[in-house]
């Protein structure tokens, strides 16, 4: 059974990272020319789209540097297995609560968590998926003024419908009562959402407001024992907030880095 379970996670990142068919992926090309253009469009019309090979860099994918094009996360396998090891833990220790990401994308991680759930057999636990999957919110450099600059809410990729991630959940038969949404801006969900107890917190939101706001909200429901993961810890405004809100509230939990941006830590008291 053990050998079953690991395989079975083994697989799950393999296929999440797109690691399986990454090599066959593609590219739409973009309209550098007013030829091709026109030729992107004539192809359009006819329910049609132009893309280019564009293998993923296995380098790249592994270490979660890269978005990738179709995978359904970009964390990278060093951070997949930091999930894994930290929801094990919680599990094995009996530490109480839910498992939660904040800024999920195209569901990926989420996806993992509730397959470690179902891997071990758990059905007391949910898996709550926060975003506003419309993307980044517009800097609110008033309130918060390190994220001044901040361009990511430009990125059109990284905005991802609900019913998309619902239907990536269904797609690996992990869509249940067992997962639950949370749409809207951080700001607006997180203060009322009707969670009890975390034993697992990951932070993906990348810019200081959206790493401020979810650790204001949530880190007062993470369980003693349980774990909070860092994913944008290289940003400087993810950064900043998380030394900040450590600092504000006296956390002195050893840091440990899982790789070149990742850090997590486990809630002592
Ligand atoms: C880098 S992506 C997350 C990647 C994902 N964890 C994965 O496994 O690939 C960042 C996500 O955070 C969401 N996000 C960032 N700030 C937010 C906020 N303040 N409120 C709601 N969603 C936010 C974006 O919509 C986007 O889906």
């Amino acid at each position: 059974m053990d050998d079953a379970r690991a395989l079975y996670l083994d697989l799950m990142k393999r296929t999440l990272t797109n690691w399986v068919y990454g090599h066959h992926e593609t590219a739409p090309v973009p309209f550098s020319s007013q030829t091709k253009k026109s030729i992107v469009e004539f192809f359009s019309k006819h329910g049609l789209q132009v893309v280019r090979p564009q293998p993923m860099d296995p380098r790249r994918r592994a270490l979660g540097d890269d978005w990738p094009p179709t995978a359904h996360t970009m964390i990278g396998f060093k951070r997949l297995d930091n999930v894994q090891f930290c929801v094990e833990s919680a599990l094995a220790e009996g530490v109480p609560g839910d498992l939660m990401e904040t800024g999920v994308w195209r569901g990926g991680t989420t996806i993992f968590m509730r397959a470690i759930l179902k891997a071990h057999g758990v059905t007391d636990r949910t898996v709550w998926v926060a975003d506003s999957f419309e993307g980044l919110p517009k800097p609110d450099v008033e309130k918060y003024p390190q994220d001044a600059g901040s361009k990511l809410y430009e990125h059109k990729a990284l905005a991802v419908p609900l019913d998309e991630v619902r239907s990536n959940f269904e797609r690996y038969g992990l869509l249940d009562e067992q997962v639950r949404f949370l749409k809207g801006w951080f700001k607006d969900t997180l203060p009322t959402a009707p969670i009890e107890r975390l034993a697992v917190l990951r932070l993906d939101g990348d810019m200081y407001e959206s790493t401020m706001d979810a650790l204001s909200s949530l880190y007062p429901k993470l369980s003693p024992g349980g774990y909070l993961l860092v994913d944008d810890y290289r940003i400087e405004s993810c950064r900043q907030a998380i030394q900040d809100y450590r600092k504000a509230h006296d956390i002195h939990d050893e840091m440990v880095e899982v790789d070149w941006t990742g850090v997590y830590w486990r809630r002592s008291e």
